[in-house]
């Protein structure tokens, strides 16, 4: 059993959907890798948002369009502080965690890197934070250089510095692997990057949901989040870029909202974090994420990895108790997603099978190809957590991967 850092009924009753029944079953719901469920407090601002405020933002001098801006500026603030950002305007508002990387990669793809250049990911990557890095690198003619990981699912730091060259102009990795849980160390990897004046890129979408996350603390030059794996709406996320990259760089994406003048012959852009907000930004998830930030903060970050924790120790320890069980990610200090298969048995197959049991889990490649082909595997089912969930969900768990290995061998 666990001792709950935080009072798990009352967290449940903030959800309504963890109420509700799936195939005649209680609903557990282990996919928050995939996307959190949200609690009635987000649900409730969205909708006084757009029963009290709605209007465009930095558009207009008309009462609404001033207060719906104050609103949408009032998140940024939150973000900021949930971040440790040293200034607002280092926050941009994305659609997600794929958009900010794609916007950040047609930014550097104009200015930083070029023909010969170099770009480090690693193999644990999501596709979202290594296809948008290949495809630039293929139309500059860049090479994509990767940092391998071990059998554990531990990255091979090691091989970082071979990585390294006087042509590498950005390292992008992930903080969290959203396949093998694996949580990088971030910080001595910046310092490595840093020792040579590369820019990092921090995928931030599985860890900032689950622990305290500082970008000063990791000294990241680029952060990236989704606000849907965080409890906020879908249709939201962030880019962190450090002021002086963010004011070096190019917009990357052009129209509405982000110029200062325009004229037939040229554009000036506008400051940050505008210049890197073309056309109109979802305001109401913004405002969604502002409220799951609150909530978030209401419980404690510290509360919160601590719960999630000893949700992971748990379920480890009981999952790599039962015979027939291939884990992928066995590091210390896992977090968040606990892939698996079940011998002679395709991955599809186990999660339809727990469905039938009201269990909600991922299957397939979980969009890391890379990391499926490193174990030989086309697929894996993955259960992944959150705050909400409980040990009596992962016994659920167990008894029906049980079930599902009784019936598939
Ligand atoms: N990136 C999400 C996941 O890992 C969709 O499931």
């Amino acid at each position: 059993m666990i001792t709950d850092t935080i009072d798990i009924p009352a967290i449940r009753a903030d959800f309504p959907i963890l109420a509700r029944e799936v195939r005649g079953r209680p609903l557990v719901y282990l996919d928050n890798a995939a996307t959190t469920h949200k609690p009635l407090s987000v649900l409730e601002e969205v909708l006084a948002f757009y029963r009290d405020l709605n209007s465009n933002v930095h558009r207009g001098a008309h009462s609404l369009s001033e207060q719906a801006s104050d609103r949408y500026e009032a998140a940024r603030e939150t973000v900021r502080r949930f971040i440790g950002a040293a200034d607002a305007c280092e926050v941009v508002f994305t659609h997600g965690t794929t958009d900010a990387i794609n916007l950040l990669a047609a930014s550097l793809g104009e200015q930083h890197v070029g023909a010969g250049d170099e770009i480090v990911v690693t193999e644990m990557e999501h596709h979202s934070n290594l296809v948008p890095w290949q495809k630039l690198c293929a139309r500059i003619g860049a090479t994509l250089k990767i940092v391998p990981f071990d059998e554990d699912g531990s990255l091979r730091t090691e091989m970082l510095e071979s990585r390294l060259t006087e042509r590498t102009r950005l390292f992008a990795l992930t903080h969290v692997s959203n396949v093998l849980g694996t949580v990088n160390p971030v910080k001595e990897l910046v310092r490595l990057a840093h020792a040579r004046d590369i820019p990092v890129l921090v995928d931030a979408a599985q860890s900032v949901p689950r622990f305290p996350v500082d970008v000063g603390d990791l000294g990241c030059d680029f952060l990236v989040v989704s606000g849907h794996k965080m409890y906020a709406e879908t249709g939201i996320g962030v880019l962190y870029g450090r002021a002086e990259w963010l004011r070096r760089l190019p917009a990357g994406r052009y129209g509405g909202g982000m110029v200062a003048t325009v004229d037939w012959e040229r554009t000036t852009e506008a400051d940050l974090p505008f210049k890197f907000e073309a056309g109109t930004p979802n305001v109401a998830a913004a405002v969604s994420l502002d409220a799951a930030i609150r909530y978030l903060n209401a419980i404690g970050m510290e509360a919160v990895a601590e719960h999630e924790r000893q949700l992971m120790r748990y379920a480890m320890r009981r999952l790599t108790e039962l015979d027939g069980v291939r884990v992928y990610g066995e590091t210390a200090g896992k977090c968040g997603a606990l892939s698996f298969n079940l011998d002679g048995a395709g991955a599809y197959d186990v999660a339809l099978i727990l469905d039938t049991l009201g269990i909600a889990v991922r299957s397939g490649t979980h969009c890391a190809q890379p990391i499926m082909r490193h174990y030989g595997v086309n697929t894996a089912v993955r259960a992944s957590f959150a705050l909400y969930n409980t040990t009596e969900e992962i016994d659920a768990l167990i008894d029906g991967v049980k079930r599902a290995r009784a019936m598939l061998r």
